[in-house]
């Protein structure tokens, strides 16, 4: 068994509330996850000093964490900056790492950068990427549970709107399902949902999450003025998603839902996951 903690769009700058990382920092110290994974969005405007209030939030949190960029963590208007070196102040003021993969013998944590120097709402993915996630994979043990994260979302969905799906999104999901991939983990839209694994591909693949803006005040849709995570609990033969939705009165997050997806043959390729 493993326990995740799906975290997205931090935002740490004018848009971050420090209660609801508090909160966070609090029920990882009291029930440790074995990872905490950020989808994106570390900062508002990719300033170094956002950057490090980001990092001192890693440093704090009492488990393993790995993280890949958003958009905002590219500048928006510093232009030169943003032609030259589009994630300079990422390396210098929070890792000089784009992405932080994990491996142990329970999870096999792989992440992908969908932002680029002229990112603003869209995500992109790189070739590379797409042809390269197998040798990324070869890191994990035979019964690792593999997940894919992405800041982006990757997959078509009702539940998107207008916001399209990152380019070359389709052949990234397609070569995650032949990884063994049975969750997909994204950002960026700051509203929570589920894109169960019959609608996630043509004959089954990923378990989708996206995940809401845990900690600032630019929740949409459903989720305006609100922030979202997911505690996810990966079992034998199942994986259940708990989302916790903050609540103004208590000021604390507190569980909203609970779904379970059974699992079944992530080795055959099909149908890895089903709704129950
Ligand atoms: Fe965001
Ligand atoms: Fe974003």
């Amino acid at each position: 068994m493993a326990t995740l903690l799906h975290l997205s769009d931090i935002h740490f700058g004018p848009k971050h509330l420090e209660d609801r990382s508090a909160a966070v920092l609090g029920m990882v110290e009291r029930q440790p996850p074995d990872l905490v994974v950020v989808s994106g969005d570390l900062t508002q405007r990719a300033k170094i000093r956002q950057f490090r209030a980001a990092r001192q939030f890693f440093a704090r949190l009492a488990a393993p964490a790995v993280f890949v960029p958003g958009n905002h963590d590219v500048p928006l208007w510093r232009f030169w900056e943003r032609l030259f070196a589009p994630f300079g102040a990422w390396r210098r003021g929070f890792d000089r790492e784009l992405v932080r993969d994990f491996f142990s013998p329970a999870l096999a944590v792989v992440g992908v950068n969908t932002a680029h120097a002229w990112t603003t709402k869209h995500g992109r993915i790189r070739r590379g990427d797409i042809s390269g996630l197998a040798g990324r994979f070869t890191a994990a043990g035979a019964g690792a549970f593999r997940v894919l994260v992405a800041h982006h979302p990757i997959v078509a969905a009702p539940e998107l709107g207008d916001e399209p799906v990152a380019r070359r999104g389709g052949e990234l999901i397609a070569a995650a399902r032949r990884c063994g991939v049975e969750l997909v983990l994204s950002g960026h839209l700051h509203h929570a949902f589920e894109v169960p694994a019959e609608r996630a591909l043509p004959g089954g693949g990923p378990l989708v999450l996206q995940c809401g803006t845990t900690t600032s005040s630019r929740g949409r849709g459903a989720e305006t003025g609100h922030n979202s995570f997911h505690r996810i609990t990966v079992e034998p033969d199942g994986i259940v998603v708990e989302r916790l939705l903050w609540n103004r009165e208590s000021r604390a997050f507190e569980l909203a839902v609970t779904h379970r997806h059974r699992r079944a043959g992530a080795a055959s390729g099909r149908d890895i996951i089903r709704r129950t």
